[in-house]
């Protein structure tokens, strides 16, 4: 086989075989198929794209390029969520505890924030002491024991994702649905659980620009799973503006406790009691709704995130006392005129947060766990002239994170219609 008549084959929009897949995948991850060879193929696959069959087999080769995790050790079904990724998005720590304390699993591997999104490791751990690196028998036991348990990623986990996602990065490949698919359902198919809910975001925050776009990358991941035997529902959700109220690490995790005492922001409340209900449906609780609503009212959704955190190390005095990381100063960003939020850039408001030091530009940056942004307003509101909009938690400069508000946060006097925060569920195609 030569790999120029296969780039040529996808080139002209041929079909290839799962042999010929395999033999790409498997020889590039040896090193012996160069850069500029598979930069060639990623592009005429985002050109030309890959159907059901090819999606399927480039998924099988990523996921047999490494290790792949075995849950068997854990009783019971074993759930699992996984967002596209997005700007103030800390679902995990509200949806991880309400589910366990319906009594079912979550054993969840979640990743660190990079650019202008966030990671729920490094919110975690902004609460002093908390472990993200349990040891596999420990992780199994805390899920056991508790049910629930969230740590980064130990095992060598679809290796081929990581040289391919970085090719991608530089050869102007991301967004291709097969390939973000590919790449997302490689490893959450990995890691192990047996039924997960996506939550693929939409807007000006997210890979996917459109509703049409979000649906088509959701009804491929979720048929992906169903071919591997899982049973994977997706939501299509609005990421337009940021997710909740909060930006930063320990604001985040805040936020969360905030939001599993019932007193969370709504947008952010109600997307994670949806993503919780999916959950519980798919695990076959019945009335999961009702069951939702128990387990916050009488707060133990709530003592399980306090119980997860004692489990994993962290000081829950620090939460119980009010002293997770608090920066030196609050500055209050006021609006510049009276009128309706139209637009607040997503994507910008991650930046800021990143320029004040709550994320990391490269992976071995350190970040600043007090730092970041509480935002004041929702796209919708009516603010007048000199309102307070957004809090700047710093701990040095915020000059230019003013002055970037300035471009981000458009105020109009025409009142603009607002988006759901859920678009639409996308279940398993029935061909
Ligand atoms: N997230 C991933 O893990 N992979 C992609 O390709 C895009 C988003």
């Amino acid at each position: 086989m030569r790999v120029v008549d296969l780039i040529e084959k996808k080139r002209d929009g041929v079909k290839l075989s799962s042999g010929e897949i395999n033999y790409l995948i498997e020889n590039y991850v040896s090193g012996n198929i160069p850069d500029y060879q598979m930069s060639a193929l990623l592009m005429a696959i985002f050109f030309k794209g890959l159907d059901k069959d090819e999606t399927n087999a480039l998924v099988k080769e990523m996921l047999n390029s490494g290790d792949t995790v075995d849950l068997s050790k854990i009783d019971g079904i074993k759930l699992d969520k996984h967002s596209t990724g997005g700007v103030g998005d800390k679902t995990s720590l509200v949806i991880g505890p309400i589910i366990a304390s319906c009594g079912l699993k979550l054993a969840k591997m979640s990743g660190r924030g990079l650019g202008h999104t966030g990671g729920t490791i490094d919110k975690l751990e902004s609460i002093a002491g908390f472990n993200v690196s349990l040891s596999e028998d420990d992780f199994f036991k805390q899920v056991n024991d508790i049910g629930i348990a969230i740590v980064g990623q130990s095992k060598n986990l679809v290796p081929a994702d990581k040289l391919l996602y970085a090719l991608r990065d530089v050869t102007g490949t991301v967004p291709s649905i097969p390939l973000i698919a590919g790449s997302i359902m490689s490893k959450k198919l990995a890691s192990g659980a047996d039924k997960i809910v996506l939550d693929v975001k939409v807007g000006s925050g997210a890979f996917m620009k459109s509703v049409d776009e979000a649906t088509e990358l959701a009804q491929t991941m979720v048929d992906i799973g169903s071919s591997f035997g899982k049973e994977v529902v997706a939501l299509i959700t609005n990421m337009d503006e940021p997710l909740g109220s909060a930006i930063g690490n320990a604001l985040e995790v805040e936020e969360a406790l905030e939001t599993l005492l019932g007193k969370g922001p709504d947008d952010f409340t109600k997307l994670c009691f949806r993503i919780s209900e999916e959950l519980l449906t798919l695990a076959g609780v019945v009335n999961p709704k009702d069951k939702i609503k128990e387990v916050i009212e009488n707060k133990s959704a709530y003592n399980k995130f306090l119980e997860m955190i004692e489990a994993q190390g962290g000081n829950i005095n620090l939460i119980l006392n009010d002293e997770l990381p608090k920066p030196n100063g609050i500055k209050e960003y006021k609006a510049k005129s009276s009128g309706y939020i139209i637009k607040i850039d997503a994507e910008e408001v991650g930046k800021a947060a990143m320029l004040l030091g709550a994320g990391r530009a490269n992976k071995d940056d350190s970040i600043d766990m007090s730092v970041g942004l509480k935002m004041k307003c929702k796209v919708g509101d009516f603010v007048n002239l000199g309102d307070e909009i957004v809090e700047i938690h710093y701990n040095n400069s915020y000059d230019e994170v003013i002055k970037n508000l300035d471009e981000i946060i458009t105020i109009s006097s025409e009142k603009p219609q607002k988006l759901p925060i859920i678009h639409k569920k996308i279940e398993k195609s029935s061909n």
